[in-house]
């Protein structure tokens, strides 16, 4: 294989060690003053903060593919509005996947409960994040690794990174350079969606709910959007409830609104509820059946949580199935090229070929659950031995993904307790694109793009998730 290309960096690398050591104090502290910030998992304190993990200076991304991310999202968002829809689509695409994927199986009675008893709600707020990398084989072009439905993060703390990095590049004398680096308006975009959506459900004392974890670490980017909520519209109050407190507390008023003792709930916000962790116990299925039922606008509503599943991506980029949810041909081709191949493991005979395609090159794929939150894949040589544990059934909890490669990119990565100086490390960025979308099957509101975010590991690692500690927050600086 060929050596993977480097793509040039904003400023000439290595930085001085002086000037480098002290840019980069001054930028931890920037990051903890402005709230780019996280709780501490290793040395919990709901007291204090440390600065969420962050590449120095921001990294390079080709202009052209960024464009492209940004203009095609009112495309996606409007997809995966019909996709949700889709009774008929979600029940055939998943049919397998639910009769040994016990989770994604909780997630679709609760979907059929409520079909069976009424959607209380016929509007739904999408809040979604499509996620590429760039790939190195088609002359870096973009190619979608994920779309995520539930939990869209990082739209808050994102929005300083453009902030604290441009700080760093004046530091380090570089303002020339700042108009390569592009606005993000993914806070103000996202809080936009929720407002609208309050304002749909037209109740003036009724309040915003935050659905949340027993311990939020990336409390920053959710008191964001709070906060900013607040800013914007004073009336407007957001509460945070886990599942199990809305199971304790919550109740269905007569015309299925939802009651929080006191408060009213026009929009349920869940920045929880997509792990199986999330529901202990039956009670917070309950509740989770509880809010589907009700007058409140969720986002995601259970057939838009379904939507975003890793087996609805799959079954749409199959041959011709873009064509049963968009009706523009130039509209169906862009699409069709930010997909890579994505191939089902169902007990079939298809799904028997992609299985004997992964065991003879398992290098060049991803294995990945319906899961969301990072952590669950299988990559390359692991894949057989992974796929060889399974029954033939159990394949159908899984789908398998080409593996994309992208292009390298260096600098500085910045983590709470880190060496000082930093050193010089290989990176690779992926880049997300928020949609707002909110309607009902029939009308939509109103669809947008909503700014980005851009996250990078060390190129080593498989994944990069920043909660986890492999990764970093990021901007892009956009390369010619
Ligand atoms: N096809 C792929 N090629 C290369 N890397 C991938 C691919 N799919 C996923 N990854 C890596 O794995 C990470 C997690 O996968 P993803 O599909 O986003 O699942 P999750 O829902 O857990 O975030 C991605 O952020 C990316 O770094
Ligand atoms: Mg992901």
């Amino acid at each position: 294989m060929s050596p993977t290309p480097v793509l040039s960096s904003c400023v000439p690398f290595p930085i001085e060690e002086r000037t480098l050591i002290d840019v980069t104090q001054k930028a931890k502290d920037w990051a903890i003053m402005h709230g780019a910030a996280m709780r501490s998992k290793a040395n919990f304190s709901p007291d204090a903060l440390n600065f969420a993990p962050f590449i120095l200076t921001p990294s390079s991304f080709p202009r052209k593919e960024f464009e492209k991310a940004k203009e095609l999202q009112t495309i996606i968002n409007q997809l995966m509005h019909n996709v949700a829809h889709d009774e008929e689509f979600l029940t055939t695409t998943l049919a397998e996947t639910i009769k040994v994927d016990e989770f994604t199986s909780n997630l679709f009675n609760v979907y059929k409960k409520v079909l069976a008893n009424g959607f209380g709600q016929a509007y739904s707020l999408g809040l979604l994040r499509s996620d590429y990398l760039a790939h190195i084989l088609e002359d870096n072009s973009i190619k979608q690794v994920e779309i995520n439905t539930v939990a869209s993060s990082f739209g808050g703390i994102s929005t300083h990174m453009l902030p604290l990095q441009s700080f760093v590049m004046v530091e380090l004398g570089h303002a020339d350079k700042l108009k390569n680096m592009p606005e993000n308006t993914a806070l103000s975009g996202l809080c936009g969606g929720m407002i609208k959506a309050w304002e749909v459900y037209g109740a003036r004392k009724s309040v915003i709910l935050f659905i949340i974890e027993d311990v939020s670490y990336n409390i920053c980017d959710q008191r964001f959007h709070e906060f900013y909520i607040r800013e914007q519209r004073p009336e407007i109050k957001v509460i945070r409830r886990t599942l199990t407190e809305v199971h304790k507390e919550g109740k269905l008023g007569p015309n299925k609104e939802l009651f929080l003792g006191e408060y009213e709930v026009a929009v349920i916000y869940f920045r929880a509820g997509y792990e199986p962790d999330h529901y202990p116990t039956q009670d917070e299925w309950d509740a989770r059946y509880m809010m589907e039922c009700s007058r409140a606008i969720k986002c995601p509503s259970i057939h838009y949580h379904l939507a975003g599943t890793k087996k609805v991506q799959q079954a749409l980029a199959q041959p011709e199935m873009l064509e049963r949810f968009i009706s523009d041909p130039e509209k169906i081709k862009a699409i069709g090229q930010i997909f890579t191949g994505l191939y089902s493991l169902d007990d079939s005979e298809v799904g028997n070929a992609s299985y004997e395609m992964a065991l003879k090159e398992p290098e060049k794929f991803v294995l990945k659950p319906q899961r969301e939150g990072g952590g669950n894949n299988v990559y390359g040589v692991d894949i057989p031995d992974a796929l060889r544990k399974m029954s033939r059934v159990e394949r159908a909890a899984w789908i398998l993904m080409d593996l994309i490669q992208p292009p390298i990119s260096q600098g500085y990565m910045i983590r709470p307790g880190g060496k000082s100086p930093p050193e010089i490390v290989d990176l690779v960025s992926e880049l997300g694109i928020f949609g707002v979308i909110l309607g009902d099957v029939d009308n939509v509101i109103c669809n947008y793009q909503a700014g980005h975010m851009l996250r990078t590991k060390l190129s080593t690692a498989n994944e990069g998730g920043v909660a986890a500690g492999l990764g970093a927050l990021d901007s892009p600086y956009l390369l010619d």
